[in-house]
């Protein structure tokens, strides 16, 4: 089947991962119909438009979205933090209502890792919520006496379905581990809700093996005792600390993808690496588009292309060859799934 593909490639880059992505995709057999969407810093520079309503409209009639990088450089003060992330990234993921932020890491060689341990894991991040509402307020703002609140929004409604979406996926893997991942000692009222939501969905997964870890003891654990997971399921802010962790100790990353879905499948979902956009390594060949070409066979797989997904997935177990460049590492992965 063809699918409808809105390519946002972005910044940095952005776009030379996504063009690796989508051909090593085509190579595999998948038959996409993509369209290029011109958005993030630079479309903002040359328009002050992070995301038209119209353009919105637009991305929802496509069957999935393909994300590169989106940012200015570091350093750059022409788009003021937080315009783009607001706007446009995470605008999309409360548009679209993703609730859940997928994120595998498989460690396919540990000798050229910073902890030398092998780590398979995936996380379930809490996609639409928490610290990422934006709740709170500035209060006498520019005085000695000024105040800043910072809040975070947890429904039942929103917790559970993430909390049961983590349960399916550790039921339908081997060691069907799950780990409920937060900080219940200081968080009292969010962690009361997560926990208790966990335990309840818990009653219903008997083959399920649960445990639960403070956020900060996790951080020694997935650099020390990476094993112990399989499965995680936190909330959006930990979800988004604790997996560039995971990112770093696992392979790099470089290598880590991420699948925004919504499960119900009410409009497109969106697949994106992990990593920013690098604007330094722009045109240089350095660029991974791992993350980018494990995205897409993510991408696939939701889409129903499972077999063709899975031929990507098989041939990402071998890393590419050391100093091959971006495009050369599109070409090997191409090499792999023909033949
Ligand atoms: C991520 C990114 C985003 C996030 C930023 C760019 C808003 O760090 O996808 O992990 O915080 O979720
Ligand atoms: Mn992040």
């Amino acid at each position: 089947m063809t699918h409808r593909i809105a390519v946002i490639g972005g910044d940095g880059i952005g776009p030379e991962v996504t063009k690796e992505a989508i051909k090593v995709a085509r190579a595999a057999g998948a038959s996409l119909e993509t369209q290029d969407f011109q958005l993030g810093a630079a479309h903002y520079e040359r328009t002050a438009e992070v995301l038209k309503d119209e353009t919105l409209a637009e991305l929802m009639s496509f069957d999935a979205i393909l994300l590169g990088a989106i940012g200015p450089a570091i350093g750059s003060t022409t788009v003021p933090s937080g315009i783009l992330e607001r706007g446009l990234l995470l605008k999309l993921r409360f548009a679209l209502d993703l609730y859940i932020n997928q994120r595998p890491f498989l460690t396919l060689d540990p000798t050229l890792t910073t902890t030398h341990k092998p780590v398979d894991m995936i996380v379930i991040r809490e996609n639409t919520e928490g610290a990422y509402v934006g709740e709170g307020g500035l209060l006498r703002k520019g005085t000695p006496y000024e105040v800043a609140t910072q809040g975070s929004v947890n429904t039942r409604n929103g917790v559970e379905r993430a909390i049961r979406f983590a349960f399916d996926l550790a039921q339908s893997r081997e060691r069907k581990l799950l780990t409920l991942v937060h900080k219940t000692n200081v968080l009292t009222y969010s962690g009361d809700l997560w926990y208790r939501t966990f335990l309840e969905v818990a009653s219903e997964y008997p083959a399920v093996i649960t445990s639960y870890n403070h956020v900060d003891a996790a951080c020694i654990y997935l650099v020390e005792a990476p094993e112990r997971y399989d499965v995680i399921v936190t909330d959006n802010l930990f979800g988004d600390i604790i997996t560039d962790l995971a990112a770093a100790v696992s392979q790099g990353i470089g290598y880590a993808a991420s699948a925004n879905i919504n499960p119900e499948r009410t409009g497109p979902s969106l697949f994106e690496p992990v990593h920013g956009a690098a604007h330094d390594r722009v045109g240089t060949g350095e660029a991974n588009p791992y993350a980018a070409i494990r995205s897409a066979a993510m991408m696939l797989d939701f889409l129903g292309d499972t077999a063709i997904a899975a031929k990507i997935e098989h041939a990402l177990a071998v890393l590419p060859p050391a100093g091959a460049t971006t495009t050369e590492i599109g070409d090997f992965y191409v090499e792999r799934v023909t033949h």
